[in-house]
């Protein structure tokens, strides 16, 4: 009996299951043990011999089941480790390749790393333009860009048939009646559906991409991105716009960059402008991409016509406002110094992992 408990440590020690560990417990303890045997002898024995060995085989039983339950307890944690660890995805693959001096994947030594993306430059000069405005004050709200004529044109204050429709080269969607709706030529006509939306005040920017029939040169393509600006108020002047575009300018482009503003004409703003920034590639001693001018032009600015207000029901004696309207696109050209739009559309791999 005395020997039971190191022959049970013996047998556990190599049973590599709970089920092998199963088995040694029938063995060790179960009806047909050594143990079962003792214990049915028992019967037969003098009392004080009887209480003697009753008293060792309770103390040897205790023992080895104390000794199963560790074991089980050991060989179902160590499944459980191993579980675990076949279960582990790894996810440091990437990173663990070396990286060249951009932080990118793909240093000079190791396997070729799998390229990993980044927002172009489009989205991040939107993200920051934004950033810029969103810090003035103006929330940020997006339009589709599927539109009706109505939005994008006889609600800003140009009937049909308006000769000012000219400066938009449209495309027209076969949907409805004809030249009913279209790819929006601007983002002005969010302007209307947050009028509408919402009553003053208002100060919103609204980013988003444009489509005009135009042929690509080096300052427009035909797929490019405008961002919006609309502030209704009470008692908001022309030199709230004035300020607010030159505030801006500095923001972005930062000191050396000035802004003016032209007069000009759109039919939803009276009076309206154009505002121009220094040419970023010249600064300002005149290139091919300002046509020697040594200006590039933004964008549209100027006061909201009454008739647009009239035409969403804000009353004009209470309320005036201005907005704007500029090139993302030929923002991000100014910022980076790209000479020529098209690149943005071309999806040349070298031009795309410079920026
Ligand atoms: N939508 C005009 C364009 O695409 C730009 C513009 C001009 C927007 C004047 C405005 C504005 O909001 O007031 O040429």
């Amino acid at each position: 009996m005395e020997g039971s408990v190191v022959e049970a440590e013996s047998l556990l020690a190599r049973c590599k299951s709970v089920a092998d560990v199963n088995v040694v417990e029938a063995e060790l303890i179960g009806k047909r043990s050594r143990l079962a045997e003792v214990n049915r002898e028992l019967r037969g024995l003098p009392p004080d011999v009887r209480r003697e060995r009753g008293r060792r085989l309770h103390e040897v039983r205790g023992r080895i089941e104390s000794l199963l339950v560790a074991r089980r307890e050991e060989l179902r944690a160590a499944s459980r480790q191993t579980r675990l660890e076949s279960d582990r995805i790894d996810l440091s693959e990437v990173m663990s390749f070396p990286l060249d001096r951009g932080g990118r994947p793909g240093g000079r030594m190791g396997p070729p790393a799998p390229a990993r993306g980044h927002p172009g430059v489009v989205q991040r000069t939107r993200d920051e333009l934004e950033d810029v405005f969103v810090g003035m004050g103006f929330i940020v709200v997006e339009g589709p860009e599927v539109e009706t004529d109505w939005y994008n044109f006889e609600a800003l204050n140009m009937p049909p048939a308006h000769p000012a429709r000219g400066m938009w080269d449209t495309f027209y969607l076969r949907l409805g009646d004809p030249e009913t709706v279209l790819l929006r030529t601007h983002t002005s006509p969010v302007q209307i559906r947050l009028m509408q939306a919402q009553r003053p005040p208002i100060y919103a920017v609204v980013p988003g991409r444009c489509y005009r029939r135009d042929t690509p040169d080096a300052r427009h393509v035909p797929i490019f991105h405008q961002i919006e600006g609309l502030v209704i108020d009470r008692g908001i002047s022309f030199s709230d716009l004035a300020g607010t575009i030159d505030a801006f300018t500095t923001a972005y482009f930062g000191e050396g960059i000035h802004a003016r503003l032209r007069p000009a004409f759109f039919p939803f703003t009276e009076p309206s402008a154009e505002f121009e920034i220094t040419c970023t590639i010249c600064a300002g001693v005149g290139c091919r991409t300002c046509s020697q001018t040594g200006w590039i032009e933004l964008g549209g600015c100027g006061m909201v016509d009454p008739a647009v207000l009239g035409a969403v029901g804000i009353d004009d004696e209470e309320w005036s406002g201005f907005a704007f309207g500029f090139g993302i696109d030929r923002c991000a050209q100014m910022r980076h110094g790209i000479p020529d739009m098209r690149v943005l559309l071309e999806n040349d791999a070298r031009f795309l992992r410079q920026l």
